[in-house]
This record gives C-alpha cells, sequence and structure tokens, in this order.
C-alpha cells in the first residue's frame, strides 16, 4: 500500500517552546518513525515574513528552527526537510487561489478577526495567510495535517480553497487535506496559565538550559488555596503520566516548593539529551544548510509538477 502524504510547517519566529513541541512537533517525530507518511516538514519563512522584517533576524531564525527540526528527530533521511521560499510554487499557486477566494471568507479567519480585534493596522500577508498555507498543504498531495488546535481552522480554508477550486475548474487536480489534533495535548498552558505562547510571554523554551527551566518553572502561578497547583500539575503531566504524579501530589499536599523541583528535575531530564544533540547540530551550520538545499530539491520536484498541473487546469498552459 502506498503511504499517505503528510505536511506541516513551524514559522521561525522565535524559540521554539514545550507548547509547539507537545502540540505539533513532537508529533511530527512520532508520525515520521511510524514509516506510515510520506512526511514533508517546511520552515514557514514566509509567512513568518509578515512579523520578522530584520535580514539577521530572519537568517538567525530560520537557522534555529533547522536545528530544531533535527534536534528532535527530524530525520533528513526519512523526511523531506525545506524552507518554504525556496520553493516558489507556494507563492505562485497562492495567487492563482487568491482569484476565488473573497474577502468575506477571509474575514472569518480567527487570526484575522483576533488582529482586528486589537484594532492593529493588518498587512495583506496576514489577511491572506490562509491562502498561502492552502497553497503550502495542496502542492504536496496532502493527506493530513499535523498541528495545534489553534491551526484546524487553516486546514478547513485549504480544503475549502481545494474544493473550490476542483469545482470551479471541473478538474480534480487538488486532494483534500485533513488535519490531525492531538486530543489530550491539544492546547499546553503557560507558566500563566493561559496558552503558552511566544506573545505572552509564557513559556517554556524546548530547549531550555538548567537554570532556564528552574527560573520558569518557579514562576509558575500557583493558585493557593488547594492542594495541588492547577498550573504546575497540567505541565508535569506531558512529561509524567498521571499514575506516575498521583504518589508524588498524594505524598506533597500543598507544598508547591516540592512540587516545582520534582517538575524542574523531570523537565530537565527530558530536555537533556535533545539540548546536547542542539549544541552539537550547532557547530556546523554548513551541514544544516545543505539539509534543506537537498529538501527544497526534492519538494520542488513534488510541488512543480502539481504547478503545472494547475495552470493546465486554468488555462494559461
Ligand atoms: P506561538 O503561539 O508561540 O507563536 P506558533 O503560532 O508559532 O506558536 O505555533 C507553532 C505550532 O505549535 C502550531 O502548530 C501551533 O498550533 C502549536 N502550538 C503553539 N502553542 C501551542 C500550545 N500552547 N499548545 C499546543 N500547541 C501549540
Ligand atoms: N500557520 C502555521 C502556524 O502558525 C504554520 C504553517 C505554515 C503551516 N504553513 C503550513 C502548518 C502548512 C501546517 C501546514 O503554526
Amino acid at each position: 500500500m502506498s503511504k499517505k502524504n503528510l505536511l506541516s510547517g513551524v514559522k521561525p519566529t522565535g524559540t521554539a517552546h514545550i507548547g509547539n513541541y507537545f502540540g505539533a512537533m513532537k508529533q511530527f517525530v512520532d508520525l515520521q518513525n511510524s514509516g506510515n507518511y510520506q512526511c514533508h516538514f517546511m520552515i514557514a519563512d514566509y509567512h513568518a515574513l509578515n512579523l520578522i522584517q530584520d535580514k539577521e533576524q530572519m537568517k538567525n531564525l530560520t537557522l534555529e528552527l533547522a536545528l530544531d527540526y533535527l534536534a528532535i528527530g527530524l530525520d533528513p533521511k526519512k523526511s523531506v526537510l525545506f524552507k518554504q521560499s525556496d520553493v516558489s510554487a507556494h507563492t505562485e499557486l497562492a495567487w492563482i487561489f487568491d482569484t476565488l477566494v473573497t474577502m468575506p471568507y477571509l474575514m472569518r479567519a480567527h487570526a484575522f478577526k483576533d488582529a482586528e480585534a486589537k484594532d492593529k493596522e493588518i498587512n495583506v500577508g496576514t489577511f491572506n495567510y490562509p491562502v498561502l498555507m492552502a497553497a503550502d498543504i495542496l502542492l504536496y498531495n496532502t493527506d493530513v495535517v499535523p498541528v495545534g488546535q489553534d491551526q484546524k481552522q487553516h486546514v478547513e480554508y485549504a480544503r475549502d480553497i481545494a474544493q473550490k477550486f476542483n469545482h470551479v475548474f471541473k478538474t480534480e487536480t487538488f486532494k483534500l487535506p485533513e488535519d490531525l489534533i492531538l486530543k489530550d495535548v491539544a492546547v499546553i498552558p503557560g507558566i500563566d496559565g493561559r496558552k503558552m505562547s511566544k506573545s505572552y510571554n509564557n513559556i517554556i523554551p524546548l530547549f531550555a538550559s538548567r537554570e532556564e527551566i528552574t527560573k520558569a518553572v518557579m514562576s509558575i502561578v500557583t493558585d493557593s488555596g488547594s492542594d495541588i497547583p492547577a498550573n504546575v500539575y497540567a505541565i508535569h503531566k506531558l512529561f509524567k503520566t498521571e499514575a506516575e504524579l498521583k504518589p508524588l501530589y498524594d505524598a506533597n499536599k500543598g507544598r508547591y516548593k516540592a512540587l516545582k523541583d520534582a517538575l524542574i528535575e523531570d523537565i530537565d531530564a527530558f530536555i537533556q539529551p535533545m539540548r546536547e544533540r542542539r549544541a552539537k547540530l550547532a557547530q556546523s551550520p554548513k551541514k544544516v544548510h545543505k539539509i534543506l538545499a537537498k529538501g527544497a530539491k526534492m519538494a520542488k520536484k513534488i510541488a512543480d509538477e502539481k504547478l503545472t498541473a494547475t495552470k493546465q487546469a486554468i488555462g494559461v498552459l
């Protein structure tokens, strides 16, 4: 049986945190290693350009994310690892989709509504974000898109756009993708109990040093009055099973400091091997760039083929 196609991406916009890891990136590795999928993992640098508008920062963050991918266990021998901007079919297809997608439809996107509610001045790239993401997904005959809960709507947009294109041009050019969201870890809370996010300043970095872990855990907001500090437990649950945690939390009712110390140990034990792997990789950035160049070549082959079929379907080829 042929393998299903899988694609996902992350924007190089800052330090990866355990919310990104448990919400999305860990699944990438598990799915890759399951052997059931032909995997494509992208660095969504053109999406990041909406935010990162500084040359050095863009270069650094892109390399950082490539290191993250490799350190968590994505393997260029098993998966196609590439940078979005290296494959121009993405932006070209996004334009074709732009001519089908209506403004009211895009105005219903959560990300757009959030930005508007904050009275932000929104650039066209941010407004159009779901269209480029649809192109990312649809170019690779993608069956499944593993993402965190907050990206579910974007995958629906990709489905809708594929359906609309196929309908308008009376074709079957695009396959309809599905999201893949792990229920238990759909939203990882940050140290203040809200969703962990770079933009909330409540993260535990994925490759944190022991000191950084200690600092973050010590700042977890604890609501006094209960035996179990909810925010500590919610994060602890990611690193140990509830059965493993029960004796610890039973023995330390109301002793928040002891529970936090145990959490620090467990996070550090988990992060240490990945942190070491990443530090080693960081010593040879040339090797990392080579991996991305090879990935781009492979991605381009698939994407260009789909773009050609698309151009034929619309009548420009
Ligand atoms: P951030 O909110 O920190 O800016 P991103 O938007 O860059 O994170 O998210 C990258 C990926 O990680 C997405 O697939 C997203 O769904 C997932 N993700 C981010 N934060 C969380 C979280 N707190 N819980 C679960 N998944 C998350
Ligand atoms: N929008 C995604 C995020 O913010 C990143 C992304 C870009 C993506 N293109 C994608 C995810 C295609 C999955 C598939 O996390």
